[in-house]
């Protein structure tokens, strides 16, 4: 089958690709400087602009894409309050180009989503709650929810929170951060107040690639790990599953300036992945498990 990814040098992108190649026809569409082609053919890297309204749309018909993983998007939260008008162009402007695409072809659509659609005032949240979205990357992602459903007739909205990954080509998150500050004997502060889910990018691009390829449902489906949990409380699970010691201390969101608002009481309930999915939302430990192995392969490479 032709499969494409966008935010193919992203953490949940290129976990899809990874995932795909050698099994599909593959094409990996990135902005930045971005991979070298596979060198085995697996798949075929593209550059292309999902801000520009026009070359990821003519990327995928060119291709003639069967379906699509939509992960790309301007995820930094705090850049987005500083620069809006490329969070709106890429996560909903670049949404539209993909749903318009898939539209013509006839290709099945799954777009990756956020939690931050949800305000926090009462998580975790299900499939069905009313998102009501704070700040320009919680509303960008939202609109763009509603344009992937309302043009792609054959779609699925996939949300995820807190995406980590222990692959060398995966950027710094939060979870690398407390691996590396602690290794080095530095104090790691944490948001005692921000309750969340996580997402192993591995697992995320799994029941992803399993929802694009493998299901008919349509509509929103959550495919974070399953335990919410403090960030505080995550980093200690991290330290532990490292067997790294040192200081973990808890700071309050509002003694913080930060540019975009944080959902407070936060998180997804996966029971719906769970019960429809082969491939099941993880468990913290053994999405942590899994991180480690990922972080041991990468330092051994
Ligand atoms: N990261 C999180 O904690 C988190 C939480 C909730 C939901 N999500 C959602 O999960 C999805 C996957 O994100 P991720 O975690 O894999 O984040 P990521 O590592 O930041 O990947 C996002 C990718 O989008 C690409 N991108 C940004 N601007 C672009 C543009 N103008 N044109 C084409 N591509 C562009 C970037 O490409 P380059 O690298 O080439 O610049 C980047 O690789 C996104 O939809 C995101 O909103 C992420």
């Amino acid at each position: 089958m032709k499969v494409a990814v966008t935010g193919a040098n992203g953490m949940l992108g290129g976990e899809a690709v990874a995932q795909l190649a050698g099994r599909h026809e593959v094409l990996a569409l990135g902005f930045g400087p971005g991979r070298p082609p596979a060198p085995d053919g697996t798949y075929r890297w593209v550059e292309a602009d999902l801000g520009d309204g026009v070359s990821v749309e003519r990327a995928l018909m060119e291709f003639g894409a069967q379906a699509v993983l939509h992960a790309g998007a301007v995820t930094d939260v705090d850049g987005c309050e500083k620069e809006p008008a490329t969070a709106w162009k890429v996560n909903c402007g670049g949404t539209e180009q993909v749903a318009r695409a898939c539209r013509a072809l006839g290709a099945r659509l799954v777009a990756v989503s956020t939690d931050y659609v949800f305000d926090g005032a009462c998580g975790p949240y299900g499939e069905d709650d009313l998102p009501n979205p704070r700040g320009v990357y919680a509303q960008s992602k939202m609109a763009g929810e509603w344009a992937a459903l309302s043009i792609a007739p054959d779609c699925a909205v996939a949300r995820v929170a807190v995406v980590y990954s222990g692959r060398a080509t995966a950027r710094p998150t939060f979870a690398t951060q407390v691996v590396e500050k602690l290794g080095r004997g530095e104090v790691v502060k944490a948001f005692d107040d921000q309750f969340t889910s996580t997402t192993l990018a591995a697992s995320g691009a799994a029941m992803c690639l399993e929802l694009l390829l493998e299901h008919v449902y349509k509509g929103v489906l959550h495919v974070s790990d399953e335990t919410v949990m403090d960030r505080v409380d995550f980093a200690k699970r991290v330290a532990r599953r490292f067997g790294l010691k040192g200081a973990i201390e808890g700071v309050r969101t509002a003694s913080v300036k930060l540019a975009a608002p944080r959902p407070l009481k936060g998180g997804l309930k996966v029971s719906r992945a769970r019960g429809m999915l082969k491939n099941k939302p993880l468990a913290i430990d053994e999405a942590l498990d899994r991180f480690r192995r990922e972080w041991a392969r990468s330092w051994s490479a």
